[in-house]
């Protein structure tokens, strides 16, 4: 579900044509739809309402303050994962009290910071840490909120990248070791055992991992909880979204099959989880971040060549793989289509940025209308870690960022001017 779409032959993000915005701010630029976001977790929270529930909006998704202020206007808590993320919470009006902090490698002085701040709770991930919080707690004489999260040894059946809840991967505490830490946390004396955490992985589109490892983990959960009292019970994120509607490419009605039957929709997944989990009468958090942003943002790129090689038809366009990581770093599909809708034949052709590596590719032999140069196209579902994980790479600027509402657009980050990028480094004074 997302609202963007053809209007009279012209893409719309939501009352207002891509194309317009293009001409105001030049290209490439990422443009995201408040609506959708907002929809997106308006849905989300009405499936779990039947539980007392937190969304806490995985931010390393799309970090923008503006995206962060449509979400926390809506009340949403936050999923940190460095101080600079918290620090951007608190910029952008969100509540620390409402933040997790996960990742595996809190230093001491994010850890002093986030107690600081008065988070909700570390999730914790491996035990010379919970001896670290401690550390630093007892030296602030304050008491810190932990959950150790739990690696519960189940394939989530995604790319190999973004798995997380296997043995293979250096997230959480193994599942047959968890009862052992919280006994040996219980020990602390500045630790207060909050709750606990899983997360299995990213773009899940079934819903049967999340259910088996629910199922697996519930015991522990409910035998710990007897133990210590729990508060909450963070099931993680990782709920999927359409990339590859079931339409072609750029056909009139390709944005109406994004709530394809299979998608793990929140009602699916509220279906199956909300019995089990409200027998546990705990807090239920929940860590979605591309659920929220991911069809909620595209990235607009123009045509700059194309180029014929007798093999191959490359549609070179001024966006790349600096600027949208995704395809060249998981392989993973974006729709591409048109901002003003073609109808002829389509031709084979492989989308490329203009870095130099063969990498910089967003789509390979893909059956797309004919183009050719000044005309523009638009990479779908580009809102979550899209801009999040751009870089200066062949030293280009980051690209500006527009959010829309309704009418309404505003630039919510400009372009970078490429001075910037080298304004801290500095030349020795022997050269
Ligand atoms: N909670 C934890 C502990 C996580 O590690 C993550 C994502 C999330 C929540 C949010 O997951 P989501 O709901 O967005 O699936 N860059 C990759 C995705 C990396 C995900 C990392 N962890 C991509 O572009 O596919």
């Amino acid at each position: 579900m997302h609202h963007f779409r053809y209007v009279r032959g012209k893409l719309y993000c939501e009352g207002v044509s891509v194309e317009s915005l293009i001409k105001k701010h030049g290209s490439p630029l990422y443009v995201y739809s408040q609506k959708t976001l907002t929809e997106h977790f308006s849905k989300l929270d009405q499936a779990l309402a039947p539980l007392d529930h937190m969304i806490c909006y995985a931010m390393k998704a799309n970090s923008n303050l503006a995206v962060m202020r449509t979400l926390a206007n809506l009340g949403s808590g936050f999923d940190v994962v460095s101080e600079g993320e918290l620090r951007r919470v608190i910029a952008a009006g969100g509540n620390p009290k409402k933040c997790v902090f996960a990742g595996v490698g809190k230093t001491e002085q994010e850890i002093e910071f986030a107690l600081r701040k008065g988070i909700y709770s570390f999730n914790v991930e491996s035990e010379p840490e919970l001896i670290r919080i401690n550390k630093v707690a007892a030296r602030l004489k304050k008491i810190a909120p932990v959950a150790v999260r739990v690696n519960p040894n189940v394939d989530a059946g995604t790319h190999a990248k973004i798995t997380t809840g296997t043995y293979e991967n250096k997230f959480g505490i193994q599942f047959e070791q968890v009862e052992d830490v919280y006994a040996r946390a219980s020990k602390l004396k500045n630790i207060w055992l909050r709750g606990i955490q899983m997360h299995i992985g990213s773009q899940l589109t079934d819903v049967k991992p999340f259910e088996s490892a629910v199922k697996k983990i519930l015991p522990l959960v409910q035998k710990l909880t007897a133990k210590y009292k729990f508060e909450f019970f963070s099931i993680g994120g990782g709920l999927g979204i359409v990339y590859k509607p079931a339409l072609a490419s750029g056909s009139a009605e390709w944005w109406k099959t994004t709530d394809a039957k299979d998608i793990l929709t929140p009602s699916l997944y509220a279906e199956r989880l909300v019995p089990q989990l409200k027998a546990l009468g705990l807090k239920i958090l929940i860590e979605p971040g591309r659920f929220i942003a991911g069809n909620a943002g595209i990235l607009v790129t123009r045509v700059e060549y194309v180029k014929q090689t007798g093999k191959k038809n490359f549609v070179i366009v001024d966006a790349a793989m600096n600027d949208l990581i995704r395809p060249a770093f998981y392989d993973s599909y974006h729709e591409i289509v048109p901002l003003n809708q073609k109808n002829g034949a389509t031709v084979s052709s492989d989308v490329v940025g203009p870095i130099c590596e063969s990498g910089d590719t967003f789509c390979k032999d893909r059956p797309l209308p004919r183009v050719g140069e000044g005309d523009y196209l638009a990479l779908l579902s580009a809102g979550a870690y899209g801009f999040v994980m751009a870089s200066n790479y062949n030293s280009r600027g980051t690209v500006a960022e527009v959010l829309v509402n309704g009418n309404k657009a505003a630039v919510v980050r400009a372009r970078q001017p490429v001075q910037e990028i080298w304004k801290t480094e500095k030349i020795p004074a022997w050269l």
